[in-house]
């Protein structure tokens, strides 16, 4: 990480900056929208950077779907620290959270292939996470014109490496 950046895990009180960061994104359709609320029931599943001023400039969260698969979701990087490494970092604390409530299986369905590719994730077909079409897409407005393409990393390599 090149920025001046403290990873921690996220607080009720984190819920309104968070739900703003992704705001921006999802103003732009890149992102879905969460709001303050949203976030504030989820908050455990968040990790938030933070800089020397206490703001918020990136998050992500784990959003499990069963016990062994998990979701590498809500990946936002404020603009101003874009390609400082802070995606990455972010990422790889959702990681060590899927990792230490033993969910080996992620995946992000994403509108930045290059950069979950960066992040040694492999393209795989969304069919083979029945859980989130159950869920999400089967739901979604976005269902028969969707563009986000799915990215997946096993992580029993970096469970036996923390272990
Ligand atoms: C995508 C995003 C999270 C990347 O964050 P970032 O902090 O700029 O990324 P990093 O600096 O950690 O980059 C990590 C790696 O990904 C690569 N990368 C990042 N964004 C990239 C992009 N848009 N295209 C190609 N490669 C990219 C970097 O080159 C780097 O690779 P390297 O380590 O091999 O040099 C950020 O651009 C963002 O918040 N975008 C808007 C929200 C969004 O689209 N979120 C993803 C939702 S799934």
């Amino acid at each position: 990480m090149n920025v001046a950046a403290t990873i921690r895990r996220g607080r009720p009180e984190d819920a309104e900056a968070i739900a703003g960061l992704i705001a921006d994104f999802a103003d732009e359709s890149l992102m879905l929208r969460r709001t303050p609320h949203m976030v504030a029931l989820a908050i455990d599943d968040y990790v938030v950077a933070v800089d020397a001023r206490a703001r918020i400039v990136a998050c992500g969260a784990l959003k499990e779907y069963s016990p062994s698969v998990a979701e590498i979701a809500a990946i936002a990087v404020s603009r101003e620290a874009h390609g400082c490494g802070l995606g990455r970092a972010i990422v790889d604390a959702v990681e060590s959270l899927a990792v230490k409530r033993g969910i080996y299986d992620v995946f992000a369905l994403t509108l930045q292939p290059a950069f979950f590719a960066a992040l040694g994730y492999q393209r795989v077909d969304r069919a083979r996470y029945p859980e989130k079409i159950g869920r999400d897409c089967l739901g979604c407005i976005r269902r028969f014109a969707c563009n986000e393409i799915c990215f997946a990393k096993n992580l029993q390599a970096e469970a036996r490496a923390a272990a």
